[in-house]
C-alpha cells in the first residue's frame, strides 16, 4: 500500500501492507469491552493485570472505559525475542506486587496466538488464589473457544503478523494508534 506521509513519519523506511483496524474502530470496540467488564463485576475487589510490554497501550484505554473501582498491575515474561514464532517457554521477569488472594482478576493480553503463553500464565496466577480469573485480549487469532478464561476479546484477528497499538515487531511499531499487516518486507 502507498503510505500516507503521516504513518510515513511514524515508522520510517518500513513496510506495512494494510491498516487492519484503525483507531476509531479500536476505540469504539474498547469501549464496548469496558461496558461488558463493568457489568460482568458488579461486586467484589477488581484487578487488571497487563502482560507487558504488548498490552500497555490497550490496559490504558479500557481502564479509562471501566465504570467501577479497580486496581492495575503488571505481569512480564520473556516471549518472541526478535522473530515472528512463539518459543513455547515462558519465563516470569516481573511478578505483580499487588495481592491477588480473593480478587476478581483480569489478565490483560494483546494478542491471543498459539494460547501457549496465557496457558502458562493463567496456571501461574491461579494458584495465587484469585476469587476469579479471565483473560481480555484485544485480538485473538484462533483461540477463544479453546480457553475458557478467554472472556473479554476485542476482535478475532485475521491469521497474519500484526503490529501497532502495542504489538512490535522486534521493537518497532508499539507507539502506532492503528493496528497494521506487516510487509514482509520487513522480515
Ligand atoms: P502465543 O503464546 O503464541 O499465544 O503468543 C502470544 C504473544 O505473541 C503475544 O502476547 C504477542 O506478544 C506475540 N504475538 C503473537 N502474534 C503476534 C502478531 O501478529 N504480532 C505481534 N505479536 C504477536
Ligand atoms: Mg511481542
Amino acid at each position: 500500500m502507498s503510505l500516507p506521509a503521516e504513518v510515513t513519519r511514524r515508522i520510517g523506511p518500513r513496510n506495512l501492507r494494510r491498516v487492519v483496524y484503525d483507531a476509531e474502530t479500536i476505540r469504539r470496540r474498547i469501549a464496548e469491552l469496558g461496558r461488558e467488564i463493568t457489568g460482568a463485576y458488579p461486586g467484589g475487589d477488581l484487578l487488571l493485570v497487563g502482560l507487558l510490554k504488548g498490552s500497555f497501550m490497550f490496559l490504558a484505554d479500557l481502564v479509562r472505559e471501566i465504570e467501577r473501582p479497580l486496581q492495575v498491575d503488571f505481569i512480564r515474561v520473556s516471549s518472541y525475542g526478535t522473530g515472528r514464532e512463539s518459543s513455547g517457554r515462558v519465563e516470569l521477569l516481573y511478578d505483580p506486587e499487588t495481592s491477588l488472594q480473593g480478587k476478581h482478576v483480569v489478565l490483560v493480553e494483546d494478542i491471543i496466538d498459539s494460547g501457549r503463553t496465557l496457558a502458562r500464565l493463567i496456571a501461574l496466577l491461579q494458584s495465587r488464589g484469585p476469587a476469579s480469573l479471565s483473560v481480555s485480549a484485544l485480538l485473538d487469532k484462533q483461540l477463544a473457544d479453546v480457553l475458557p478464561e478467554a472472556r473479554f476479546i476485542g476482535f478475532v484477528a485475521p491469521p497474519v503478523f500484526l503490529v501497532g497499538y502495542g504489538l512490535d515487531h522486534a521493537e518497532e511499531f508499539r507507539h502506532l494508534p492503528f493496528i497494521a499487516e506487516l510487509d514482509e518486507l520487513n522480515g
